[in-house]
């Protein structure tokens, strides 16, 4: 808390109440509300809360004028060049980067939470052939307070952190199972001699009849999306989770949540529907009319991957994932005319008023499913493998919300209906 306040005079009762400016370590200052009903009888209004903030974080730091995204202090763009998903899940979760030793450990308790329990692989066969797998992973995590919620007290910290490790760990093998009851392959069970994004690779593509044979680039590459997909800070997933968690709801409970608001085309879902869009524009020729479209208020289409609530400049891991897509294709000897045309879309439109003065610019959506492409992941897991990253970020908000005392979120609305009015039989209604 500083010692600075605003002041608001309120006209009408001519009352004035000084308000508190809580400031973080970096970033904007709030001014603390909590008195502004009791004192001045008024509420705030913030659709989409888009200048409210709901809780205090070490966790994650996101500047969105300069672009800037930091892990714990330190910025994706070093963690994403020299860094590992098992690692920076260590970070996000403990606040410090790991020993040798300590990472080690870490490594081998996530490995060792990677099977889960044989009755999910019957849960997962019991949905139709093409059911979308974020519905499956939605589902199934749901029903893992089943088989993991006996005596979970989430009031208990070896509990929350038990709790998350199998989250973290399961999140792939539930993700993958999904693909495979989609192809009508066997279930494919976790390797413990494999890191994580093998792992998950090996889950997803390896069948009994022959051996797999892991490519290293793209386990890298996997690796790479999996860092810049960890955490980023309230977003509207991550802000579920939180609230879910406000009731003191079991963590697997608040996690389904977070992949059900994730599943949105507005927020996760958007990596599958730029694929979409990128097919259906098929031509640089056509991308004056989907810019037309995307302009066009009159029309619901808009430019996915694009715009961003907070960055109002490159979303940072954006610039990360355009140049990996660059080495990735290349590294794997492939070319796909889809980048050259995200490119050429991404040139019209930053060039175009409309995107300027609303600074809409590339989000981390727009070029990831081109990697993922490359790596053989269908379409309709891409948004999968934005909750296997985002899985860390929502389960260490979590820990953090529940280490410490806070109350149920439970916002308030203005009511715009009818007044007080008297109930009429229903042989007196005209
Ligand atoms: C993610 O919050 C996070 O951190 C999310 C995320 C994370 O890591 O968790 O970063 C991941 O969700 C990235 C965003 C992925 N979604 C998309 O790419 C879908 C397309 N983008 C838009 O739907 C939109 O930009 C949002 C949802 C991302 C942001 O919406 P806002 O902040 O509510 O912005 P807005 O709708 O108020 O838009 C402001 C203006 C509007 O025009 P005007 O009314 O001012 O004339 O910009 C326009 C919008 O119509 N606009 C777009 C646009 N995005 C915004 N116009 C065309 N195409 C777009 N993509």
């Amino acid at each position: 808390m500083t010692n600075r306040t605003v002041t608001l005079t309120d006209p009408q009762s001519e009352k004035t109440l000084e308000l508190p400016v809580v400031a973080g370590s970096e970033g904007d200052p709030t001014i603390d509300i909590t008195r502004l009903n009791p004192e001045l009888g008024y509420f705030t209004y913030d659709p989409g809360y888009g200048t409210t903030a709901n809780c205090k974080s070490d966790i994650t730091f996101i500047d969105g004028a300069s672009g800037i995204l930091r892990y714990r202090g330190y910025p994706i763009e070093q963690l994403a060049e020299r860094s590992s998903f098992m690692e920076i899940t260590f970070l996000l979760l403990y606040g410090e980067l790991p020993t040798a030793s300590q990472l080690r450990d870490f490594q081998r308790d996530i490995t060792y939470h990677t099977m889960v329990h044989e009755k999910v692989n019957s849960f997962i066969s019991g949905f139709h052939y093409d059911a979308h797998p974020m519905a499956i992973l939605s589902g199934v995590i749901a029903s893992m307070a089943g088989f993991y919620q006996q005596n979970l007290d989430v009031n208990n910290p070896e509990h929350r952190e038990l709790a998350a490790k199998r989250l973290i760990a399961k999140m792939p093998t539930v993700a993958a199972a999904a693909y495979r009851h989609y192809m009508g392959w066997p279930s494919a069970y976790p390797r413990n001699s494999l890191n994580y994004a093998e792992n998950f690779l090996h889950m997803m593509f390896s069948v009994p009849a022959e051996a797999y044979e892991i490519n290293p680039i793209a386990a890298k590459a996997l690796d790479m999306l999996l860092i810049l997909h960890a955490d980023h800070e309230q977003n509207a997933s991550t802000s579920t989770v939180r609230l879910v968690g406000s009731t003191g709801a079991n963590p697997y409970a608040c996690v389904a949540a977070g992949i059900a608001a994730l599943w949105g085309p507005a927020h996760g879902g958007a990596n599958e529907a730029v694929l979409r869009m990128l097919h259906q524009i098929g031509d640089v020729s056509r991308v004056g009319e989907f810019i037309k479209r995307a302009k066009d208020k009159n029309d619901p289409f808009r430019l996915m991957g694009f715009g961003h609530r907070v960055y109002k400049n490159f979303d940072p891991r954006a610039t990360i994932t355009r140049k990996a897509c660059h080495e990735v294709l290349a590294d794997l000897g492939q070319n796909d005319p889809l980048l050259d045309l995200a490119m050429k879309l991404e040139k019209i439109a930053l060039e175009d008023d409309y995107f300027v003065q609303r600074k809409l610019y590339p989000n981390v959506d727009f070029y990831s499913g081109i990697i993922y492409k490359a790596l053989g992941i269908p379409t309709t897991m891409f948004t999968p493998m934005f909750a296997i990253g985002r899985t860390v970020g929502w389960v260490a908000q979590w820990m953090e919300q529940s280490a410490s005392p806070h109350r149920i979120g439970r916002p308030r609305q203005i009511y715009t209906g009818h007044g007080e009015r008297d109930y009429i039989e229903i042989d007196k209604r005209d």
